[in-house]
């Protein structure tokens, strides 16, 4: 006999709880960079839960972790849910985590109901959505939709000079499954919004309709080291002036663009790096952000522009390397009304929202119908330890997960 299956919340963030003990920082937060040990204890527990819940463990040959819950018919394609377990280096507890472990709670809420979906249901974890150490970010999801070669991930090298596959096999995290071997009937991905705006309008769901598009840029500007104290302002070839001037020109350019365009220098590195040595060379990121193909294509154009410029004026070499550029993504209609339907089935206020932060979901679309559903950050806080979500606003999202895959299920 079937009751109608419920989310219990103090499941969802003792699981929660237990997960972020793995990584946790000194002063809160995770890091769980990914395919790291801390990666792979977070990988090995989840597994161990998937098990514990009857669920068909499945790892491909770029780590993603599946587990399929049956169906009561087996030979449907599933309803794919999930998101990914690595995070940032100052990472917080819910950015991807949330999506994977309300997925786990919903199969659980649904075992202990009993209810047997028609189609069944893939739980994932893919593998570097984050691509903090290993560009470019949503690797095992690009690889599971085919858009980037195995083989070509597995040569990619991180900023500590590890590769991926190195990596992976270190972890034991090289499965044998193929990526892409289970092709979803849908896809659906529970995040935190990362951003202020349903906080801001009182909100508690978001139907997310589409991804911004996104160009990663790393840029190698190399001037001549000399002396701080004898060599003359208008001789210098200062590598950490161009880095400063392009940071500028990043965040400047991203406010003339306005609308949704996002521009940020995260990471600088200078050589040598020393309190009395001109800088020789600076490396540092650019990572731009546009919902609008077009305008992305001319903050691009804007930025090649202004290192052009930059490397004529101080006459030093500028070159640059692409680590990740994709399209924006929009949503199918269908999956965000059904998001937006359930939501207020379920009397939770909800609104449609673009996405600025990239998701998993951004790869999924190239292969089956897919949507995402937020809940509120507090405080718009995301990638810094003091990200945080009210409870009940985790529990109302994964009842939102659960009856819309419920939905897709049968
Ligand atoms: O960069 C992103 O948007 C995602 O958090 N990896
Ligand atoms: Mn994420
Ligand atoms: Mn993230």
């Amino acid at each position: 006999m079937t009751t109608s299956p419920r989310i219990d919340r103090a499941r969802l963030l003792g699981r929660l709880e237990t997960f972020n003990r793995i990584g946790a920082l000194p002063g809160g937060g995770n890091c769980r960079l990914a395919l790291s040990d801390e990666d792979r204890a977070g990988r090995d527990l989840l597994v161990r839960w998937m098990g514990e819940l009857g669920l068909a463990v499945t790892i491909d040959a770029i780590g993603n972790i599946i587990g399929v819950r049956r169906g009561r018919s087996e030979e449907l394609a599933p309803v794919m849910f999930g998101s990914h377990v690595d995070t940032v280096g100052t990472g917080g507890r819910y950015d991807g985590l949330y999506g994977v472990l309300a997925g786990l709670e919903v199969c659980e809420a649904l075992s202990d109901a009993s209810v047997a979906t028609r189609r069944p249901l893939a739980l994932v974890a893919f593998t570097n959505e984050e691509g903090s150490r290993f560009a470019p970010y949503a690797m095992g999801s690009l690889v599971y939709v085919g858009g980037l070669a195995l083989g070509d991930a597995y040569a990619i090298r991180g900023i500590d000079g590890a590769t991926v596959g190195a990596e992976l096999r270190r972890i034991g995290y090289v499965g044998k499954a193929k990526p892409g071997w289970l092709k979803p009937h849908a896809y659906l991905e529970l995040h935190i919004e990362q951003g202020p705006i349903l906080e801001d309008e009182g909100l508690v769901i978001a139907a997310v309709e589409a991804i911004a598009g996104l160009a990663w840029t790393e840029v190698t500007a190399t001037g001549r080291s000399g002396h701080a104290g004898t060599t003359p302002m208008h001789l210098r070839h200062d590598a950490a002036h161009i880095a400063g001037e392009i940071a500028v020109f990043v965040r400047r350019l991203a406010c003339e663009i306005g609308g949704h365009q996002k521009g940020t220098v995260g990471r600088i590195e200078l050589y040598p790096n020393l309190v009395n040595v001109i800088a020789e060379r600076a490396v540092l990121t650019v990572d731009l952000r546009n919902t609008d193909a077009a305008q992305l294509q001319r903050a691009e154009r804007a930025l090649a522009a202004c290192l052009d410029q930059l490397a004529a004026r101080e006459n030093v070499s500028i070159s640059t390397r692409g680590l990740a550029h994709f399209a924006p993504v929009t949503f199918p209609a269908e999956i965000v009304s059904l998001v937006e339907a359930t939501a207020r089935e379920l009397g939770l206020p909800c609104r449609r929202l673009p996405s600025g932060a990239g998701h998993d979901a951004q790869m999924m679309a190239r292969i089956c119908p897919t949507g995402m559903i937020f809940v509120p950050s507090i405080g718009g806080l995301s990638h810094n330890v003091r990200e945080d979500t009210k409870p009940e606003h985790l529990e109302a999202g994964a009842a939102v997960l659960m009856r819309a895959a419920m939905r897709l299920a049968d």
